[in-house]
């Protein structure tokens, strides 16, 4: 069995003034601080107004900071837009792309996806690449097929598992309370895991995370599966006790 080390990423969204996203950050690099040795990988990705700021007092330590997105070209007249080498400038080290909340909003598509996803590698940020079905898509009994098509087009050709996070996300599991059960996570976690190794030497390496109203009470048997190496974690990653509980899960 490979050991993928797990990662919790918590996905702020539009959420947090200041005062707020810094004594969150903050009290996270703390328990971290304390804790000493840790079960897994933490990220925290703020909004763009925030990350400067969260990057600064996580610094020494193992909280590690990302952006939400990127703009697929380094530079340029794409205005309100951020580069990833502008992320990577202020000293981020991870992106979220193709979030469904960006695919919804923004009309993203896996094309869109893969090339935020090159930007972000060419700018060594790794890119945490996010896909999911709707629940209309899961009734028809797509999900597999729409899943599998994600990652086939939003996962770039020079993806490792070094520089690529897979994240899988029901669009009806986030923010609604509702999980996928166990047996539905672990089907579609076994389904990636093998497009990933069809596809590239290392796709036993990659990690792929489940989210999608990932919480303390949940969390253990979500990450207890064998192909879920992490969770994105929206909601509770605002509260700094739910969060710490989920990254002690990994413990
Ligand atoms: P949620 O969000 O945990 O609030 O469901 C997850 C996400 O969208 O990343």
């Amino acid at each position: 069995m490979t050991q993928r080390r797990p990662l919790i990423a918590g996905n702020w969204k539009m959420n947090c003034l200041r005062a707020d996203g810094l004594a969150l950050a903050s009290g996270l690099a703390a328990k971290a601080s304390e804790k000493g040795t840790l079960g897994c990988d933490i990220l925290v990705c703020p909004p763009a107004t925030l990350l400067s700021d969260v990057v600064g007092v996580t610094k020494d330590s193992a909280v590690g900071v990302g952006g939400q997105d990127c703009h697929a070209a380094v530079s340029g007249a794409h205005t309100g837009d951020i580069a990833a080498p502008m992320l990577a400038d202020i000293g981020a080290g991870y992106v979220l792309v193709g979030h469904s909340e960006r695919r919804a909003d923004h009309g993203e598509s896996s094309t869109d996806i893969r090339r935020k996803a090159i930007a972000a590698h060419d700018a060594d940020l790794v890119a945490v690449v996010c896909v999911g079905e709707t629940e209309q898509e899961r009734d028809l009994g797509a999900t597999l097929s729409v899943v599998n098509g994600q990652v086939a087009v939003s996962v770039p050709d020079g993806a490792t598992a070094k520089n690529t996070v897979i994240a899988y996300e029901p669009v009806w599991a986030i923010g609604t309370g509702r999980t996928a059960s166990v047996a539905e996570v672990a089907e579609v976690h076994t389904a990636i895991r093998a497009e990933l190794v069809k596809r590239f030497a290392d796709g036993n390496e990659f990690r792929i995370l489940y989210g999608g109203s990932v919480k303390p009470s949940n969390a253990a048997e979500l990450l207890a599966l064998e192909d879920v190496d992490g969770a994105l974690v929206g909601g509770a990653s605002l509260k700094l006790e739910d969060f710490w509980k989920i990254i002690e899960t990994c413990a």
